[in-house]
């Protein structure tokens, strides 16, 4: 099981860590229902400071009902009552059902969000912080992860470390790793090691047959992945692949890795047809990215990184590359796992935002034999897709300085029908924050297109 992957969400905490409002904010990006036990129990039984005083152990039977029913019904995030953990039958339960979140909360924060409140519990200071002290274990043993804020929460829900010095913790494992990054950051696993060339020449079908042939490992091994992107999409491959499947744990180098590619549980290799055509959705166990990886990154990768940040700033509706890095970083992976947990298979069309630019930008590499460079390429689909949607440009031209690139434009448009399968389907912005994904006519499409390309 991969975090909150096809489970419940569950919050747990002390009063006042915020599980309602957290809860809420994380139901509605990852789109499932929202449950608040609290209330629940409220709306079925009455107030709680009153069914508290007629008795505490008939709430708290109440109160397992009331998680067993939740926990039966669809995949929801759940905010679970203060007191909840303290019920075995509850905790072996959520085990089973549903991945577990701490959320933190500061003793002294937590005692001004809630005094003068009418919860049973928080009257006295006194008594509110010895119980926060003797629950502290409980809540940390239940967790499978602790968070503090939303972002910490969806992080967590597809199993994302952002930090730095952040390591993979692993048994026995085998390590696949670009050759290059493997030489400027040595990365020791408890294993075996493979290498595979730097960059996209790893995405091939030798270096999986070679790979699928080399690994000694066990159904229960895990393969640490560790690199850009091209490494995380053949290592997951391989780990998809392997004995039918084994574990895996991503360990992006690069900026594109950590904001992107390294999330989102798809693999795959590139063919003599085309990039990306053979593949598999294969989550990895944890996703594990330290920022400190980044200060040997090449500028031309970091600047390709640069317009996945923007793309994802776009549908954020948030300036996060004004963001110090590191939280730029966590922003950016939190918004990609947010849209991924609303839609993990792609199945139910909300993954499909996150192509806002690419659509163009693939039929610029395919129509100049791949000589424009990705980042290059996304920079200039971004702005095509601003100006089909009629929004402001600035921020791209900005940071981004796209400039018109040479490419054939009859091969870029035919790459870009076939991309598109002849649906006409974009993805454009409302506004900031508001992406949608809507048919453009040919004429408008091609016009946009022919626009990126130097006459
Ligand atoms: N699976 C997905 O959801 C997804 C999403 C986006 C992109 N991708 C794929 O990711 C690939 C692009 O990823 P990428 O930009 O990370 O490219 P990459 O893995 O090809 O790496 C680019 C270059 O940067 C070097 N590099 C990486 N980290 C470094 C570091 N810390 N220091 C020095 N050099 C370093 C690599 O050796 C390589 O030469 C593409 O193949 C794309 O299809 C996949």
């Amino acid at each position: 099981m991969v975090g909150a992957l096809g489970r419940h969400l569950a919050l747990a905490g002390f009063m006042g860590a915020g599980k309602t409002t957290v809860g809420t904010k994380v139901a509605e990006l990852i789109h499932r229902p929202f449950v608040d036990l609290d209330a629940e129990i409220e709306a079925r039984h009455g107030p709680i400071p009153e069914l508290f005083e007629q008795s505490e152990p008939e709430f708290r039977r109440l109160e397992e009902n009331v998680l067993a029913e939740a926990l039966a019904g669809p995949d929801s995030v759940l905010a679970l009552g203060g007191g909840a953990v303290l019920s075995p039958l509850n905790r072996e339960r959520l085990k089973e059902r549903a991945f577990t979140v701490h959320l933190e909360v500061d003793v002294d924060d937590a005692w001004e969000r809630v005094r003068g409140s009418n919860r049973p519990l928080a009257r006295s200071e006194h008594e509110f912080r010895r119980l926060y002290e003797s629950r502290r274990s409980l809540y940390a043993d239940t967790a499978e992860a602790a968070a503090v804020d939303p972002e910490g929460v969806l992080l967590a829900a597809l199993g994302i470390r952002v930090g730095r010095g952040e390591r993979p913790a692993v048994g026995t494992a085998a390590l696949i790793a670009d050759e290059r990054v493997l030489e400027l950051h040595p990365l020791e696993v408890d294993g075996e090691t493979h290498h595979v060339p730097a960059g996209e020449a790893a995405k091939s079908l030798d270096v999986v047959e070679r790979l699928l042939g080399e690994l000694g490992l066990s159904r229960e091994g895990t393969i640490v992945a560790f690199g850009g992107g091209s490494t995380t999409d053949v290592a997951g491959f391989v780990a998809a692949t392997y004995l039918r499947g084994i574990a895996w744990i991503a360990v992006p180098t690069s900026l594109t890795g950590m904001v992107d590619a390294a999330i989102g549980g798809k693999t795959g290799i590139n063919t003599a047809e085309g990039k990306n055509l053979a593949g598999s959705f294969h989550f990895p166990q944890a996703v594990v990215i330290d920022p400190d990886y980044l200060r040997t990154l090449p500028e031309e990768e970091r600047r390709a990184g640069i317009a996945e940040v923007v793309k994802t700033g776009l549908l954020a509706g948030r300036e996060v590359w004004s963001l110090p890095e590191d939280e730029m970083i966590r922003a950016c992976a939190a918004f990609k796992a947010a849209v991924v947990l609303s839609d993990p298979y792609e199945t139910k069309g909300r993954r499909a935002i996150l192509n806002l630019g690419h659509t163009f930008a693939h039929a610029l590499e395919a129509g100049s034999s791949y000589r424009v460079r990705h980042g290059d390429a996304v920079a200039l689909g971004l702005l095509a897709a601003l100006r089909l949607s009629g929004q402001a440009t600035d921020d791209v031209e900005e940071l981004l300085r796209p400039e018109p690139v040479e490419a054939d434009l009859d091969a870029a448009w035919a790459a870009l029908k076939r991309d598109k399968k002849g649906e006409g389907v974009f993805v454009l912005l409302e506004a900031p924050g508001k992406p949608v994904v809507t048919t453009v006519s040919d004429e408008d499409a091609r016009a946009a297109l022919s626009a990126l390309i130097r006459q």
